[in-house]
């Protein structure tokens, strides 16, 4: 399973892409304002950084303006994906920047159904919001599974992303249904990198070891 960062933090990025596990990096709306940046000057600086995909949100409401900000972002750098809410007019604007070899990622899926337009459409990945299905009640990884599953089935070429991951059993979880792509926020990021019994075994270890050294 590929691994992205959730983050538009630049010193997180450059700090996750030195432990040699990151394969591509989503920003949000959301994100990039937490900065205090702007998007073009964001991603243009994670591009500088990182070598794989990053996923950037047009932010039109018509098709016509969806694939005139998604041409102006790919133009940016070539590894960058533009990302569109899923709706009627995202569908149409996929259409057309696919065909012109533009990626998209199509952004708040909840349903399987909603996953598989999508990916008729040409999208290149579509992220299921895992997390924020569980805040409302429901099995967020319920619904990842029903997508990875559905598809298993055919042959659309287009990326499953785990998105709005919470904690590390989501990303467990994803990669158990064998989700092509998890992008995880820093925070979950650290959490799997430890475990208590590795804490107190290395603990052990040199306490044993500088006994060893007398
Ligand atoms: C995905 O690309 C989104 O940026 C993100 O995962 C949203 O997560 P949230 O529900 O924690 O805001």
């Amino acid at each position: 399973m590929k691994i992205f960062i959730d983050t538009a933090n630049i010193e997180r990025i450059e700090e996750v892409n030195s432990w040699g596990i990151l394969d591509g990096v989503t920003t949000n709306p959301s994100l990039i304002a937490k900065e205090g940046t702007d998007l073009r000057t964001c991603v243009k600086r994670i591009s500088e950084i990182v070598d794989g995909p990053i996923s950037a949100e047009a932010m039109s409401m018509d098709a016509e303006g969806m694939v005139k900000e998604g041409r102006e972002l790919a133009s940016i750098h070539g590894n960058i994906n533009v990302k569109l809410p899923m709706c009627l007019e995202s569908l149409k604007a996929t259409k057309v920047l696919s065909s012109e070899g533009i990626d998209v990622n199509m952004t708040l899926i909840f349903s399987p159904q909603q996953a598989l337009l999508a990916a008729k459409a040409g999208a290149r990945y579509v992220s299921p919001f895992v997390g924020r299905l569980d805040d409302i009640g429901q099995t967020g990884t319920d619904t990842l599974a029903q997508i990875v599953n559905v598809f298993y089935n055919y042959d659309f070429g287009t990326e499953i992303i785990a998105a709005s991951i919470r904690h590390p059993v989501h990303v467990l979880e994803a990669a158990e249904f064998g989700c092509d792509i998890a992008t995880i926020p820093y925070d979950v990021l650290v959490k799997m990198v430890s475990h208590p019994k590795t804490d107190e075994g290395i603990a052990k270890f040199l306490a044993d070891y500088n006994k060893s050294k007398n």
